[in-house]
């Protein structure tokens, strides 16, 4: 079964790297607001931003509309500014929703991401997107 690969963005990086990880599964990134409906039985792989502290309230409300299931498998990403005392507190959120779903989780992946056009600029790094892909490709044996 194809991959479904969600991501929620306000400035760019998180689907910079949620481009990144759908090529290598063969599919297309879909942003969170867009999506009508994942298709039963697909392994999810959802990322976000952080923004305060939290994911966004555009991921939050996909993940809340996503109906349960019994043997899911999903994988999570965050890009972040790494300003939460280095816990992934995007990562830690994702994966909580999904496990309250039904869902295992087979993948975490985090990195920074540029904030406000001063602070870690460039990030995502070209090494830190070749990271995301290997991820993706790690994750082809998991699901
Ligand atoms: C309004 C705002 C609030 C942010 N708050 C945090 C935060 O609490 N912790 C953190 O580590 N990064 C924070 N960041 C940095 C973002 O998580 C980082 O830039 C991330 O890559 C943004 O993803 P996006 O470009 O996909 O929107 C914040 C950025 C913005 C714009």
């Amino acid at each position: 079964m194809e991959p479904f690969v969600v991501y929620s963005t306000k400035t760019g990086n998180t689907k910079k790297v949620a481009r990144v990880i759908a090529k290598e599964l063969g599919v297309k990134a879909q942003g969170a607001k867009e999506v009508k409906s994942v298709p039963k039985g697909a392994p999810l792989i959802a990322g976000s931003g952080v923004y305060a502290s939290r994911i966004s309230g555009e991921m939050k409300d996909f993940l809340e509309d996503l109906p349960k299931v019994s043997k899911g498998k999903a994988a999570v990403f965050e890009t972040s500014g790494g300003y939460n005392d280095g816990k992934n507190v995007g990562i830690q959120q994702l994966e909580r929703s999904l496990k309250q779903k039904g869902y295992r989780i087979v993948g975490r992946f985090g990195c920074s991401g540029q904030m406000f056009r001063i602070f870690n600029r460039g990030h995502p790094s070209p090494e830190e997107l070749e990271k995301a892909m290997k991820f993706a490709a790690g994750l082809k044996k998991s699901f």
